[in-house]
Protein backbone atom coordinates (compact mmCIF):
# COMPACT_ATOMS: atom_id res chain seq x y z
CA UNK A 1 0.00 0.00 0.00
CA UNK A 2 2.93 2.25 0.98
CA UNK A 3 4.31 1.97 -2.62
CA UNK A 4 0.73 2.82 -4.01
CA UNK A 5 0.39 5.67 -2.37
CA UNK A 6 4.21 6.66 -3.30
CA UNK A 7 3.52 5.83 -6.97
CA UNK A 8 0.43 8.29 -7.07
CA UNK A 9 2.81 11.00 -5.51
CA UNK A 10 4.94 10.55 -8.28
CA UNK A 11 2.46 10.64 -10.82
CA UNK A 12 0.67 13.25 -9.07
CA UNK A 13 3.82 15.27 -8.61
CA UNK A 14 4.31 14.91 -12.38
CA UNK A 15 1.31 15.50 -13.74
CA UNK A 16 0.85 18.86 -11.73
CA UNK A 17 4.66 20.03 -12.85
CA UNK A 18 3.14 19.37 -16.40
CA UNK A 19 0.34 21.20 -15.72
CA UNK A 20 2.29 24.23 -14.67
CA UNK A 21 4.50 24.13 -17.75
CA UNK A 22 1.51 23.77 -20.08
CA UNK A 23 -0.21 26.86 -17.98
CA UNK A 24 2.67 28.75 -18.58
CA UNK A 25 3.05 28.73 -22.56
CA UNK A 26 -1.08 28.12 -23.03
CA UNK A 27 -1.83 29.21 -26.33
CA UNK A 28 -5.01 30.85 -27.38
CA UNK A 29 -7.99 28.17 -27.85
CA UNK A 30 -10.47 28.64 -30.30
CA UNK A 31 -14.16 27.09 -30.25
CA UNK A 32 -14.93 25.50 -33.57
CA UNK A 33 -18.29 23.23 -33.05
CA UNK A 34 -16.45 20.21 -34.80
CA UNK A 35 -13.12 18.49 -34.95
CA UNK A 36 -11.31 18.83 -38.07
CA UNK A 37 -9.26 16.67 -39.79
CA UNK A 38 -7.45 16.75 -43.01
CA UNK A 39 -6.42 14.57 -45.63
CA UNK A 40 -2.94 14.08 -43.98
CA UNK A 41 -4.61 12.78 -40.82
CA UNK A 42 -3.62 15.98 -38.64
CA UNK A 43 -6.29 16.37 -35.94
CA UNK A 44 -7.29 19.45 -34.47
CA UNK A 45 -9.54 19.39 -31.22
CA UNK A 46 -12.57 21.88 -30.77
CA UNK A 47 -10.02 23.42 -28.20
CA UNK A 48 -7.78 23.83 -30.75
CA UNK A 49 -5.41 21.64 -29.29
CA UNK A 50 -3.13 19.97 -32.11
CA UNK A 51 -3.24 15.99 -31.50
CA UNK A 52 -1.17 15.02 -34.29
CA UNK A 53 1.19 11.95 -33.63
CA UNK A 54 4.68 13.51 -33.95
CA UNK A 55 6.79 10.88 -31.96
CA UNK A 56 6.75 7.87 -30.29
CA UNK A 57 8.26 7.46 -26.52
CA UNK A 58 7.49 4.57 -23.82
CA UNK A 59 5.66 2.99 -26.48
CA UNK A 60 3.42 5.85 -26.89
CA UNK A 61 2.66 8.37 -29.32
CA UNK A 62 2.69 11.71 -28.13
CA UNK A 63 1.80 15.29 -30.01
CA UNK A 64 3.85 18.10 -30.17
CA UNK A 65 3.53 19.01 -26.90
CA UNK A 66 4.29 15.19 -25.71
CA UNK A 67 0.56 14.42 -25.10
CA UNK A 68 -0.33 10.81 -25.49
CA UNK A 69 -2.18 10.59 -28.96
CA UNK A 70 -3.93 8.24 -31.53
CA UNK A 71 -2.60 7.15 -34.51
CA UNK A 72 -4.44 5.37 -37.10
CA UNK A 73 -2.80 4.12 -40.70
CA UNK A 74 -4.66 2.39 -43.24
CA UNK A 75 -7.58 1.04 -40.26
CA UNK A 76 -4.28 -0.47 -38.21
CA UNK A 77 -4.87 1.15 -34.85
CA UNK A 78 -1.55 2.08 -32.40
CA UNK A 79 -1.36 -0.82 -30.06
CA UNK A 80 -1.99 2.04 -26.92
CA UNK A 81 -5.06 3.21 -28.45
CA UNK A 82 -6.05 -0.34 -28.77
CA UNK A 83 -5.42 -1.18 -25.39
CA UNK A 84 -7.34 1.62 -24.22
CA UNK A 85 -10.45 0.21 -26.08
CA UNK A 86 -9.96 -3.05 -23.76
CA UNK A 87 -9.55 -1.04 -20.66
CA UNK A 88 -12.16 1.65 -20.63
CA UNK A 89 -14.83 -1.25 -20.99
CA UNK A 90 -12.96 -3.08 -18.31
CA UNK A 91 -12.68 -0.35 -15.74
CA UNK A 92 -15.79 3.12 -17.03
CA UNK A 93 -17.86 1.14 -19.20
CA UNK A 94 -20.24 -0.14 -16.34
CA UNK A 95 -21.03 3.77 -15.52
CA UNK A 96 -20.04 5.90 -18.63
CA UNK A 97 -21.42 3.13 -21.02
CA UNK A 98 -20.09 1.28 -23.69
CA UNK A 99 -17.60 3.02 -26.26
CA UNK A 100 -17.46 6.55 -23.66
CA UNK A 101 -21.24 7.35 -25.04
CA UNK A 102 -22.61 8.47 -21.50
CA UNK A 103 -25.29 7.05 -19.31
CA UNK A 104 -28.12 8.40 -17.52
CA UNK A 105 -25.90 7.90 -14.20
CA UNK A 106 -22.76 9.58 -15.26
CA UNK A 107 -20.80 11.89 -18.88
CA UNK A 108 -20.17 10.89 -22.20
CA UNK A 109 -16.26 10.90 -21.94
CA UNK A 110 -15.89 10.77 -25.56
CA UNK A 111 -17.26 13.84 -25.98
CA UNK A 112 -15.82 15.07 -22.12
CA UNK A 113 -11.75 14.45 -24.40
CA UNK A 114 -13.09 17.43 -26.94
CA UNK A 115 -13.32 19.72 -23.64
CA UNK A 116 -11.14 18.94 -21.21
CA UNK A 117 -7.67 19.15 -21.46
CA UNK A 118 -5.39 16.12 -20.66
CA UNK A 119 -4.27 17.54 -17.67
CA UNK A 120 -8.19 18.30 -16.39
CA UNK A 121 -8.82 15.08 -17.24
CA UNK A 122 -6.17 13.09 -15.44
CA UNK A 123 -6.82 15.22 -12.28
CA UNK A 124 -10.82 13.84 -12.19
CA UNK A 125 -9.48 10.14 -13.05
CA UNK A 126 -6.71 10.39 -9.97
CA UNK A 127 -9.07 12.53 -7.25
CA UNK A 128 -12.62 11.41 -8.01
CA UNK A 129 -15.32 13.94 -8.26
CA UNK A 130 -18.48 14.21 -6.08
CA UNK A 131 -21.23 14.83 -8.35
CA UNK A 132 -25.52 15.75 -7.61
CA UNK A 133 -26.45 12.50 -7.12
CA UNK A 134 -23.69 10.52 -8.18
CA UNK A 135 -19.97 10.30 -7.87
CA UNK A 136 -16.92 9.44 -9.59
CA UNK A 137 -14.44 6.97 -8.07
CA UNK A 138 -10.62 8.12 -7.23
CA UNK A 139 -9.02 5.67 -9.57
CA UNK A 140 -5.40 7.13 -8.48
CA UNK A 141 -4.08 4.22 -6.32
CA UNK A 142 -5.42 1.46 -8.97
CA UNK A 143 -2.73 0.29 -10.83
CA UNK A 144 -5.16 -1.39 -13.70
CA UNK A 145 -6.58 1.96 -14.48
CA UNK A 146 -3.33 4.09 -13.52
CA UNK A 147 -0.73 2.13 -15.85
CA UNK A 148 -3.27 2.39 -18.69
CA UNK A 149 -4.61 5.67 -17.96
CA UNK A 150 -2.75 7.28 -21.13
CA UNK A 151 -4.46 4.40 -23.28
CA UNK A 152 -8.22 5.01 -22.32
CA UNK A 153 -7.26 8.80 -23.10
CA UNK A 154 -6.01 8.22 -26.32
CA UNK A 155 -9.36 5.53 -27.35
CA UNK A 156 -11.24 8.03 -26.41
CA UNK A 157 -10.41 10.75 -27.95
CA UNK A 158 -9.65 8.68 -31.30
CA UNK A 159 -13.25 7.71 -30.68
CA UNK A 160 -14.59 11.31 -29.82
CA UNK A 161 -13.07 12.98 -32.80
CA UNK A 162 -14.66 9.74 -35.21
CA UNK A 163 -11.21 8.97 -36.64
CA UNK A 164 -12.28 5.26 -34.54
CA UNK A 165 -15.93 4.38 -34.88
CA UNK A 166 -17.93 2.30 -32.17
CA UNK A 167 -16.62 -1.32 -30.89
CA UNK A 168 -13.17 -2.65 -31.16
CA UNK A 169 -11.19 -1.88 -33.26
CA UNK A 170 -10.41 -4.65 -36.28
CA UNK A 171 -6.81 -3.84 -36.91
CA UNK A 172 -4.09 -2.97 -34.22
CA UNK A 173 -0.27 -2.72 -34.06
CA UNK A 174 2.05 -4.75 -32.29
CA UNK A 175 2.84 -4.05 -28.88
CA UNK A 176 6.15 -1.92 -28.72
CA UNK A 177 8.80 -3.10 -26.87
CA UNK A 178 9.08 -0.15 -25.09
CA UNK A 179 5.59 -0.21 -24.04
CA UNK A 180 5.97 -3.15 -22.46
CA UNK A 181 9.02 -2.09 -20.45
CA UNK A 182 7.56 0.67 -19.16
CA UNK A 183 4.53 -1.49 -18.27
CA UNK A 184 6.01 -3.91 -15.91
CA UNK A 185 7.60 -0.91 -14.61
CA UNK A 186 4.62 0.64 -14.00
CA UNK A 187 2.90 -2.54 -12.40
CA UNK A 188 5.84 -3.62 -10.54
CA UNK A 189 5.88 -0.33 -8.60
C1 LIG B 1 -18.91 4.10 -10.38
C2 LIG B 1 -19.20 4.81 -11.59
C3 LIG B 1 -18.04 5.37 -12.38
C4 LIG B 1 -16.94 4.70 -12.88
C5 LIG B 1 -16.60 3.21 -12.74
C6 LIG B 1 -16.17 5.66 -13.62
N1 LIG B 1 -16.77 6.89 -13.55
FE1 LIG B 1 -16.08 8.64 -14.35
N2 LIG B 1 -17.67 9.65 -13.59
C7 LIG B 1 -18.71 9.08 -12.91
C8 LIG B 1 -19.68 10.11 -12.62
C9 LIG B 1 -21.00 9.91 -11.88
C10 LIG B 1 -19.19 11.32 -13.13
C11 LIG B 1 -19.82 12.72 -13.06
C12 LIG B 1 -19.44 13.34 -11.73
C13 LIG B 1 -19.95 14.76 -11.61
O1 LIG B 1 -21.13 14.98 -11.86
O2 LIG B 1 -19.15 15.64 -11.30
C14 LIG B 1 -17.91 10.99 -13.75
C15 LIG B 1 -17.10 11.92 -14.38
C16 LIG B 1 -15.93 11.62 -15.03
C17 LIG B 1 -15.11 12.57 -15.72
C18 LIG B 1 -15.42 14.05 -15.89
C19 LIG B 1 -16.26 14.19 -17.14
C20 LIG B 1 -16.75 15.59 -17.45
O3 LIG B 1 -17.35 15.75 -18.54
O4 LIG B 1 -16.57 16.50 -16.65
C21 LIG B 1 -14.06 11.89 -16.24
C22 LIG B 1 -12.91 12.45 -17.07
C23 LIG B 1 -14.23 10.51 -15.88
N3 LIG B 1 -15.37 10.37 -15.15
C24 LIG B 1 -13.37 9.50 -16.28
C25 LIG B 1 -13.54 8.14 -15.94
C26 LIG B 1 -12.65 7.09 -16.39
C27 LIG B 1 -11.46 7.28 -17.31
C28 LIG B 1 -13.11 5.93 -15.83
C29 LIG B 1 -12.50 4.55 -15.93
C30 LIG B 1 -11.12 4.45 -15.54
C31 LIG B 1 -14.29 6.27 -15.04
N4 LIG B 1 -14.53 7.61 -15.17
C32 LIG B 1 -15.01 5.36 -14.30
C33 LIG B 1 -18.83 7.76 -12.54
C34 LIG B 1 -17.92 6.76 -12.81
Amino acid sequence: MKAITSLTALVLGATLATMALAQADATTETTEAEPVESAESETVMPSGHDITAVEMTDGRWRNDEGIPTFKVEDGVVDFATFNGFRRYHAECHVCHGPDGEGSTYAPALKESVLRMDYYDFMQVVASGRQGTNSVMPAFGTNKNVWCYIDDIYTYLVAHGTDTIGRGRPAERADKPEEYAAQEDACMSM
